[in-house]
């Protein structure tokens, strides 16, 4: 595995791949590798040629009193992981190298990023949007894989790279989950014990709700019972928990199109953010 840090570097590697006619896929990650990036990185192994994640720990998309310095940088156990993996590039840029001295360029994406976690993380998906383009722009994959965990930012992403053309295929991963279901996350670490074992209220509300709803039961009556069942639990604030559109993220009062039931709240020093398939039934 090559490690690289400087553009110049990336680019001589790339057209090594590419002047053999290999595929390259990417996976964006911001570190900490678990369970779940390592799960999109066996993906990308199966489906291109060449394996390329990135690790870097993006400012521009944490808010001011967000956890960007806390936020855990174990690269040389990352590295490890990857080498293990068989991945053949870590593009791991310093931020002086992705966002030079002058950089003046947002990508932002109307509408879908307004709502659910946008809400409360305002300016949140255009640092996502500005860096994943400049990704793309990087290594040109053939194939980019996210997981389904952040469904909202692989809706937006989805609407980035069909709107600007971007020649590639971004693919949506399912979320991978503990065996007591609740979703891996690198911000699960911030849990203690106590708050570990209530998280995975999160999960198991949903999941009641999304059953709830797919039997027939009533919507807002399923959706009002998330966030006291949440409090109950030792959660101390529930950002949304909302049922929409599993495309446009619209939200759904009747469900007459697959829908997806998200939910953001906060425990301790973490903030969790789960959703699942809501299927509608057959006509
Ligand atoms: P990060 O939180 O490190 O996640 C990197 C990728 O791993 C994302 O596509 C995310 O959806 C996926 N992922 C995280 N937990 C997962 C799980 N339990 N199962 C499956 N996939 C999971 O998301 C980001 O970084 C950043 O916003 C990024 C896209 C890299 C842009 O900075």
């Amino acid at each position: 595995m090559q490690t690289l840090q400087h553009r110049t570097q990336l680019r001589a590697a790339l057209r090594t791949f590419r002047a053999a006619g290999e595929t390259v896929a990417l996976v964006p990650t911001m570190g900490a590798l678990h369970d779940g990036h390592m799960a999109l990185v066996a993906d990308a192994r199966r489906r291109a040629d060449r394996v390329v994640v990135s690790i870097f720990v993006n400012p521009r998309q944490f808010g001011p009193n967000e956890d960007f310095e806390a936020y855990p940088r174990p690269v040389s156990l990352d590295a490890a992981k990857l080498e293990a993996a068989g991945v053949d590039i870590l593009w791991l840029p310093e931020v002086r190298e992705m966002y030079p001295e002058g950089f003046a360029t947002n990508i932002s994406v109307e509408g879908l990023p307004d709502r659910l976690c946008g809400a409360a993380r305002p300016g949140h998906f255009d640092g996502v949007t500005t860096v994943v383009a400049k990704l793309f722009n990087q290594v040109q994959p053939d194939l980019a894989i996210f997981g389904e965990k952040d469904w909202q930012q692989l809706a937006i992403i989805r609407r980035m790279a069909a709107d600007l053309d971007m020649a590639l295929e971004v693919s949506g991963f399912p979320t991978q989950r503990e065996e007591d279901g609740l979703a891996l996350s690198s911000r699960n670490a911030y849990l203690t014990p106590e708050e570990r074992a209530a998280a995975i209220a999160l999960p198991r509300a949903l999941g009641h709700a999304a059953r709830t709803i797919e039997a027939g039961g009533d919507i807002a009556q399923a959706l009002a019972e998330i966030p006291p069942s949440l409090l109950k639990a030792g959660f101390a604030a529930v950002d949304y928990a909302e049922l929409v559109d599993a495309g446009t993220l619209t939200p759904l009062d009747r469900l007459d199109r697959p829908g997806r039931l998200l939910a953001a709240a906060r425990i301790g020093k973490a903030r969790l953010i789960d959703n699942i398939p809501v299927i509608p039934p057959v006509a």
